[in-house]
């Protein structure tokens, strides 16, 4: 059971959205997922349309009575959220806590101790955080093998960042436990040059710690959650249910292993950073040229009629909303006439490469080819059947983030699947 905390002092970058859709995208992998939510403000509940008036009991009453004669058992205050996705909600009451246990002893190890007693019951359990530093977020901490922190690409991020990686390291220091630190985008504008530079600053000061994977900012999230559904029921076709999608899969392929030392970088001379994938001014110009570039790619292939989505049409005056669409469109892998093509976005990366079953899984055997601006692509001629595939991207094997197919091989990862008719 990998238990991870979603934690960051700066309020609204995202950690009660992170834990709603990532914990919805790990069971819909199948992984039987638990959400305990530490934050009074009780936003889990709200965002899944758990009634407030309906919890009888919460986190509050668990943590409370841990260590007494008569312990609240955390499956007394578990709904069932949907098949592999359980929630432990919080509630207001939760707020006083902190008072009510004042000099009792090892107080932020209750919630350890209560998660020890479902260890079998769960693969995951993901622990959303208030954004204060107090007993709450102590507690999510001594309990967490593993800490999210979401960083939101906006202006103030780098700063508020700092200031939470310090406090896990005091916490880490002080409980001489070792927990893995794993920094999020979230809420990524594309669109925006301080999104796009804060992005490239982010990897560039912290780029071991970081997922690869990031979450757009795309308003169906906000959505869902005012309507109490993780994105994955609200709009599955969303970008941002692709985007933890991506994640949840991440996740599970790196396991629980320790990421290298989490030491800042010292900061790269201005000469050395890398130029944004797309440049600043022309930057719609230049992401239209990008989805007509790909559109002619796919029109000279020729899709076939069935289950591929259609080639995406140039429009003489796209809205920026558009050009998002056409490009994420754009990815995946597709049948045509003479075979299948397969389009990956991997900014930034050396080498892709594809390895399947038509190849014998080995990546050597199909380099893809850099189209532009980190879009790489390969056609390859395969008939009707069946077939499994990953990239190989700079040698790290990933699942297709953009092909919600999927099945899981005999080593425990994921295939992503194409079929051809
Ligand atoms: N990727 C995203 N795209 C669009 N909206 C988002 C995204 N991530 C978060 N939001 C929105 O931003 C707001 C704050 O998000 P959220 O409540 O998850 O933050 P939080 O860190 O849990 O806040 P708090 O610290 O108050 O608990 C919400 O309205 C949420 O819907
Ligand atoms: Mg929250």
């Amino acid at each position: 059971m990998r238990i991870i905390a979603v934690a960051n002092q700066k309020g609204g970058c995202g950690k009660t959205t992170i834990v709603i859709n990532l914990a919805a995208c790990l069971a819909r992998e199948g992984q039987r997922t638990l959400v305990v939510d530490l934050d009074p403000q009780g936003h889990c509940a709200l965002g899944l349309a758990v009634p407030e008036e309906q919890i009888e009991v919460s986190i509050a009453e668990v943590l409370q009575t841990q260590g007494s004669d008569q312990p609240v058992d955390l499956s007394r205050a578990t709904w069932q959220i949907s098949s592999n996705y359980d929630l432990v909600p919080a509630k207001t009451n939760l707020a006083q806590l902190e008072q009510k246990l004042a000099g009792v002893p090892n107080r932020e190890g209750r919630l350890a101790l209560a998660l020890e007693m479902v260890r079998d019951k769960y693969d995951f359990v993901l622990i959303d955080s208030p954004p204060t530093i107090g007993l709450l977020t102590q507690s999510a901490l001594h309990a967490a093998d593993e800490v999210i922190v979401p960083v939101d690409t906006g202006y103030f991020s780098l700063h508020g960042l700092s200031k939470q990686l310090d406090t896990i390291r005091e916490l880490r220091a002080s409980h001489s436990r070792s927990i893995r630190v794993r920094i999020l985008a979230n809420l990524y504008d594309v669109r925006t040059k301080l999104g796009r530079e804060i992005l490239a600053e982010l990897r560039k000061r912290h780029g071991d710690a970081m997922f690869s994977s990031f979450v757009n900012f795309n308003t169906k999230l906000k959505e869902s959650t005012s309507l109490g559904q993780p994105i994955t029921e609200y709009d599955p076709a969303s970008s941002g249910c692709r985007d933890f999608v991506r994640f949840a899969r991440e996740l599970i392929a790196i396991g629980g292993e320790a990421p290298p030392a989490f030491e800042p970088r010292p900061p790269a001379r201005a000469a050395a950073a890398p130029a944004p994938a797309i440049a600043d001014d022309s930057l719609i110009r230049r992401a239209n040229a990008l989805a007509d570039d790909a559109s002619r790619l796919l029109a000279s292939t020729q899709t076939l009629l069935g289950p591929g989505r259609p080639a995406p049409a140039p429009s003489p005056t796209p809205t920026p909303e558009e050009t998002e669409r056409r490009i994420e469109m754009i990815y995946g892998a597709r049948a045509v006439t003479d075979g299948v093509v397969f389009v990956l976005n991997a900014l930034q990366a050396n080498s892709v490469r594809l390895a399947g079953d038509f190849n014998g899984w080995n990546p050597d055997r199909a380099p893809m080819m850099h189209l532009r601006d980190g879009i790489y692509h390969l056609k390859l001629p395969l008939g009707p059947g069946r077939y499994r595939y990953r990239y190989v991207v700079d040698g790290r094997w990933i699942t297709d983030p953009a092909n919600l197919a999927v099945e899981t091989n005999p080593y425990g990862d994921l295939n992503s699947v194409i079929e051809v008719r």
